[in-house]
């Protein structure tokens, strides 16, 4: 087997510590992993799931396992892959991330139902100019959520249901439900999702609202009014797509003020999708990635401290990451290299986890 322990130093001893009885010095242990440390806490440590790596790569699929309690669909539970055709669901490839979870023991978030982006071309036509805009809403967070009811074969426990309806003024965001269906659209999603599983826990998600501002601001507001209407929401995602260098990440005070008044609602707050770029920030590599290191380790410090329950980064490897493609510039946002190799940012996290 490969998967013993070659580090030495504080994670080897605490492997050695936690090991079995009397493992000699020489003897293979089997290392610590993100996915133990975050278990000893009581909390979830997850990553975002791409369909074809899963599929074709080893050390994928065993990093994955080994490494996080819980997963979410970079891409296929999004309507434009579910329900590509009008009435057809497709789950095949949801299906077969949500298999994987379940075989390895872990858990799924479900994400997302009703965004701006991602939707297939005949969503956005019935939204446009159909005649039942709300039904086709309706019909499609029903179809996909009842697929993954609590008494399924496969059940997801967590939705992200709205994902990105603010703008980075705090205002509602011009989409095609908005458009369609004006600003009650969300309390609608939310109710409708609840009707199809009334177990599952229902988040609001938003990107750039982490810490203290306008955007945050309205993100509360807003979930303050659903709360305080009935509104079946029960969390929030915090995405946490930062970067090093200065402003490029929320700071510890604000982070741990805006969770605070968020659970002060009674939400329950997850980090959904983390990652750090390094293109912000400047200086030769080693600085970079030890600068990474830090902005993740000031934030699961941050989050554990605040009492979040779900720590999800958006991937896991920098073989398979949204960011070049999302910026057009090579980058090396997340904690494991393009050979699957631990970078200083996975020590960092592990040893936050570990609560050194
Ligand atoms: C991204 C995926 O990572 C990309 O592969 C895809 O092309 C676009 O969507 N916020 C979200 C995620 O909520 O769904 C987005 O995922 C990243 C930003």
């Amino acid at each position: 087997t490969t998967r013993f322990t070659r580090r030495t130093g504080l994670l080897a001893g605490a492997a050695l510590a936690a090991s079995t009885s009397g493992a000699r010095a020489d003897e293979a242990v089997a290392p610590i992993t993100l996915r133990d440390l975050a278990d000893a806490r009581g909390i979830r440590i997850g990553a975002a799931v791409a369909s074809r790596p899963l599929a074709n790569e080893l050390a994928y699929r065993d990093t994955l396992a080994r490494e996080f309690s819980s997963v979410t669909c970079e891409n296929v539970m999004k309507p434009s892959f579910v329900q590509a055709t009008p009435g057809y669901f497709d789950f095949h490839a949801s299906d077969a991330i949500v298999a994987f979870a379940a075989a390895h023991g872990m858990t799924v978030r479900g994400h997302t139902l009703v965004w701006h982006q991602q939707n297939p071309a005949w969503l956005e036509r019935v939204a446009a100019v159909g005649e039942n805009p709300a039904g086709a809403l309706r019909d499609h967070i029903v179809g996909v959520v009842r697929h993954y009811r609590n008494d399924s074969p496969a059940p997801v426990p967590v939705w992200d249901v709205v994902n990105e309806a603010l703008t980075d003024n705090g205002l509602m965001r011009d989409t095609l439900w908005s458009r369609a269906l004006g600003p009650g659209y969300l309390a609608d999603a939310f109710r409708w999702a609840h009707e199809a599983d009334p177990d599952a826990r229902l988040f609001y998600n938003d990107f750039g609202a982490e810490g203290l501002g306008r955007k945050s601001n309205a993100v509360h507001a807003m979930l303050r009014d659903l709360v305080g209407g009935g509104v079946p929401v029960h969390g929030v995602g915090l995405q946490m797509h930062v970067g090093i260098g200065h402003g490029h990440a929320p700071s510890g005070t604000d982070l741990a003020a805006n969770i605070a008044r968020l659970r002060a609602l009674g939400l329950e707050v997850h980090v959904t999708e983390m990652d750090v770029k390094l293109q912000t920030g400047t200086g030769p590599d080693a600085s970079r990635l030890a600068d990474q290191a830090q902005v993740y380790a000031d934030i699961l410090s941050t989050c554990l401290d605040a009492g979040i329950t779900s720590f999800t980064l958006w991937g896991f490897t920098d073989a398979h990451s949204w960011i070049p493609g999302f910026t057009g510039k090579p980058d090396g946002a997340l904690p494991f290299d393009t050979a699957y190799e631990q970078k200083p940012a996975y020590h960092a996290l592990a040893r936050v986890l570990a609560g050194d």
